[in-house]
């Protein structure tokens, strides 16, 4: 896919078909990862591959979807969910904290970026369990769960919309969702403006 198509088209995705993403697949997003910028080369991130049902389910079980929708409409139901999580440790000993944040959000725009290229949705979950996570993970007190991308083959399609002066996305009858976006106008000054 051209570049500007894939960053288009790359939206979270929070239902999906089922089928498990490939090997393959797996070795590109963590391979994505591998090679993102990081704060000094410090490159504090480490990466917990959450790849089988039952232990997907666990995780699941612990994070939270779409704040802006009702649970029935935003949360994926069963036979719906993620198969495959990729969770974001910082290493303590490693990391700068301020850089460790940002290391991670271009590590995960990386993997999301290579699944979607290989036609894998993901979602980027922010909202979880942090002391119950740890602790099924069994994570030592210098590893920090920092996020959790979540992947699938997504069963719904994503649009963008124009601002509208709020930032909630819906739903239409098909269940696929809209997601307004401030425009450049909105966002963008050149300094060399006059007016
Ligand atoms: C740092 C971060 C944390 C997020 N956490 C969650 C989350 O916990 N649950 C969820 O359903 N979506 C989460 N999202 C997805 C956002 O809601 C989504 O990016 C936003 O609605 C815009 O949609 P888009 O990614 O398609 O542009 C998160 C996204 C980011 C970047």
């Amino acid at each position: 896919m051209e570049l500007m198509e894939l960053l288009r088209t790359r939206r979270t995705y929070r239902r999906f078909d089922g089928r498990p993403v490939p090997d393959e697949v797996l070795s590109d997003i963590l391979e994505a990862a591998r090679v993102a910028s990081s704060g000094a080369n410090r490159q504090p991130l480490r990466y917990l591959v959450v790849r089988r049902p039952e232990q997907a389910a666990q995780v699941f079980a612990h994070t939270r979807w779409a704040a802006y929708l009702p649970p029935e409409q935003g949360t994926p139901a069963e036979g719906e969910r993620p198969t495959l999580y990729v969770a974001v440790l910082v290493d303590e000993t490693t990391a700068k904290q301020a850089a460790a944040a940002v290391d991670a959000g271009l590590a995960m725009s990386n993997m999301t970026l290579a699944a979607w290229n290989r036609g894998v949705g993901s979602c980027i979950i922010g909202a979880f369990d942090r002391p119950a996570l740890t602790e099924y993970f069994g994570l030592p007190d210098h590893l920090v769960l920092q996020n959790l991308v979540a992947f699938g083959y997504p069963s719904h399609k994503s649009f963008l919309e124009e601002w509208n002066g709020s930032p909630v996305y819906f739903l239409d009858e098909n269940r696929d969702y809209h997601v307004p976006k401030r425009s450049l106008a909105d966002t963008v000054r050149f300094f060399d403006q006059t007016d």
